[in-house]
């Protein structure tokens, strides 16, 4: 009874009342927050992933220009329905890398965090180009301007300085390398030994089979790495604990 009887008068006192609730509040945030700020990381690094090539990183930005965000998210929930239709349920480490996270909060469209490799170059061109041509009954817009938009490269050193300056652990060879890497990942014919060298697995091709590089280019390439870096048939969560 006794203590019941002194919580009466907080209970009847609004401005007590209010003191001991903030009270309450403010340490149960400490006692959240505060270990984080003792924590090194708190995202643990995953094998396979790894910085966007020059190409991908332009594609990205082409992605977030053209607000594709608005209607497509970047986020597996690990809820059954999620990942029965889309694949494992997305890391932390999947997108440490993507300043700002692509996350997105709305699907009008499908999630596209495991998109890449699920669908061929000349199937996204298309898509791409004219949704309705694949998927008759698609709302999505149509990018085919994307084809006639050349690019060259010339400022992606730039925006990798940028990323690097955030975190991103552009490397001084890759830096430097960054143009012809850029140029290299959609010509097969060309020498992309260094390419791969510094970037390990990506896809070199003619994304979007015209002879020039375009910014339709830039978004397949992008499109087609999304949620391929982890190998999830080696991958165990469990591993690091
Ligand atoms: C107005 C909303 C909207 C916008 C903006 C939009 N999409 Fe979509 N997207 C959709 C819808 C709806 C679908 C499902 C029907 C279809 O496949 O066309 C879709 C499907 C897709 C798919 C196929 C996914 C799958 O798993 O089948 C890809 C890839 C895609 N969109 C990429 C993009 C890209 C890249 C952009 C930006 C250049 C973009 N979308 C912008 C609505 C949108």
């Amino acid at each position: 009874m006794g203590i019941l009887n002194k919580h009466k008068i907080l209970e009847t006192n609004a401005t007590l009342l209010l003191i001991f609730s903030f009270l309450v509040v403010t340490i149960g945030g400490l006692v959240q927050i505060v270990p984080l700020f003792y924590l090194e990381n708190t995202i643990e690094k995953v094998e396979g992933v790894r910085p966007y090539t020059p190409l991908e990183l332009a594609g990205r930005d082409i992605y977030i220009r053209e607000g594709c965000y608005v209607c497509h998210s970047q986020m597996i929930r690990p809820m059954r329905d999620e990942f029965e239709r889309y694949g494992h349920y997305s890391l932390a480490a999947e997108s440490m890398y993507d300043h700002p996270f692509q996350w997105g909060s709305k699907r009008t469209g499908p999630d596209l965090a495991r998109v890449g490799e699920r669908y061929s170059d000349e199937w996204h061109v298309d898509h791409l180009t004219n949704p309705q041509s694949v998927v008759p009954e698609s709302i999505m817009p149509k990018y085919g301007f994307l084809s006639n938009r050349e690019i060259d490269g010339r400022y992606i050193g730039d925006t990798m300085a940028v990323h690097r300056l955030i975190g991103t652990p552009y490397s001084d060879e890759m830096m430097e390398s960054a143009v012809a890497d850029f140029k290299v990942q959609a010509d097969p014919n060309g020498d992309s030994d260094g390419l791969l060298e510094r970037y390990g697995k990506a896809a070199v091709r003619n994304f979007d089979g015209q002879p020039q590089l375009t910014e339709m280019d830039a978004l397949v390439a992008y499109l087609q790495v999304l949620g391929t870096m982890v190998d999830f048939s080696t991958f165990n969560p469990d591993a690091s604990r």
